[in-house]
C-alpha cells in the first residue's frame, strides 16, 4: 500500500506520522514545494520507526510527483492554513489553484488513486478536485466530518463527564463554522441517548462548540490545528487501506442523495478499498433535513466562486 501526502506542513506531517505508527501502508511518500522540507519531515519521521516500532518507509521529495507514481491513496493537505479570525472560505483564492494543479499531478502519475481532499474550503476543494480529474466519484473523499465528529465527541464527553471511548456521535454538513450538523438526537454514551443525561442548554452548548471547534483552536495556536485533522485523515486512509468497510462522515459528490445534487458535503458513508463503498442515507428529521438544506446552499455558494 503506497501512500503519498500532499503538503509537508503540520496536518501532513502529522499523517503522515499517524499513518507509520500504525503501520498498514508499505511506503508514504511526502511532497512538498518547499525544497528539503518534505526530505527533511521524512528524515526525521524515519529517525522515530525503531522508537515507535514501525516498518512503514517514509520518503520525501521536494516537488517530483514522479516519485509519487502508483499510489493507491493520496491525501490533499497543501495551501494555506487559516489564520485567526478567517473563515475556511476565505483560503479559496489561493487554494482552489494549489489543489487544482496538484490533483492533476497526483491522477498523471497515479490513474489508479483514490483522493483525500483536506485542504480547505474542503467541501469546495472536494467538488474542484471531482471536477479537475473526472475520477469516478467513489475516488474522490472529502475529509471534514471525521475530524468534526471527533470534536464533537469530546465535547460530548466532557459534558457528560465520561471518556470518549463511552460516546459516539456524528456531525454532517458543510464543514465550516456555520455549516455543521452535529447530529445530538442521534449521540450516544454507551448506546443511551445522550438527550437522557443532557439538557437542552447543554446540547445547544456541545453543538456550538463543536461548530467552532477548529475556529477555537486557530485562535489559541494563531493557525489552523494538525493533530486532530492529521488522525482524522489518517482513519480514513487506514479504512482504505483495510478495507475496514469503516463508516464516516465524509465530503461526498452527491448526486440525488439527501435531495442533492452537483455538490460535495459531509454525509455518512462506508469507506473500503473502493474508496466511497456506499453513500448511507439516515433518516433525518425536519430540523435536521432544513439545516442540511441551508448548509448545502453555502456550499455551492462557495463552489461558485471557482
Ligand atoms: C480544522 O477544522 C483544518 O479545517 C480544519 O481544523
Amino acid at each position: 500500500m503506497k501512500v503519498t501526502v500532499v503538503g509537508a506542513g503540520a496536518v501532513g506531517a502529522s499523517c503522515a506520522e499517524y499513518i507509520a505508527i500504525k503501520d498498514f501502508a508499505s511506503e508514504v511518500v511526502l511532497i512538498d514545494i518547499k525544497e528539503g522540507f518534505a526530505e527533511g519531515k521524512a528524515m526525521d519521521l524515519m529517525q522515530t520507526a525503531s522508537l515507535n516500532s514501525f516498518d512503514t518507509k517514509i520518503t520525501g521529495t521536494t516537488n517530483d510527483y514522479s516519485k509519487t507514481a502508483d499510489s493507491d491513496v493520496a491525501v490533499i493537505t497543501s495551501g494555506i492554513p487559516r489564520k485567526p479570525g478567517m473563515t475556511r472560505e476565505e483560503l479559496i483564492s489561493t487554494n482552489a489553484g494549489i489543489v487544482k494543479s496538484v490533483a492533476e499531478n497526483l491522477i498523471k502519475h497515479s490513474p489508479n488513486v483514490i483522493i483525500i481532499v483536506v485542504s480547505n474550503p474542503m467541501d469546495t476543494m472536494t467538488y474542484l478536485a471531482h471536477k479537475a480529474t473526472g475520477l469516478p466519484k467513489n475516488r474522490i473523499i472529502g475529509m471534514g466530518g471525521a475530524l468534526d465528529s471527533a470534536r464533537f465527541k469530546y465535547r460530548l464527553a466532557e459534558a457528560l463527564g465520561c471518556p470518549q471511548s463511552d460516546v459516539d456521535g456524528m456531525v454532517i454538513g458543510g464543514h465550516s463554522d456555520t455549516g455543521m450538523i452535529p447530529l445530538t438526537r442521534l449521540a450516544t454514551r454507551n448506546s443511551v441517548p445522550v438527550t437522557e443525561f443532557l439538557s437542552d442548554d447543554q446540547l445547544t452548548y456541545v453543538r456550538e462548540e463543536t461548530k467552532v471547534g477548529g475556529a477555537t483552536l486557530t485562535k489559541l495556536l494563531g493557525t489552523s490545528a494538525w493533530y486532530a485533522p492529521g488522525a482524522a485523515v489518517s482513519a480514513m486512509v487506514q479504512a482504505i487501506a483495510c478495507d475496514t468497510k469503516k463508516m464516516f462522515p465524509c465530503s461526498c459528490l452527491l448526486e440525488g442523495e439527501y435531495g442533492l445534487s452537483d455538490i460535495s458535503i459531509g454525509v455518512p458513508a462506508i469507506i473500503g478499498a473502493n474508496g466511497i463503498e456506499k453513500i448511507v442515507e439516515i433518516e433525518l428529521d425536519d430540523a435536521e433535513k432544513a439545516k442540511l438544506t441551508e448548509s448545502a446552499d453555502a456550499v455551492k455558494k462557495t463552489n461558485g466562486l471557482l
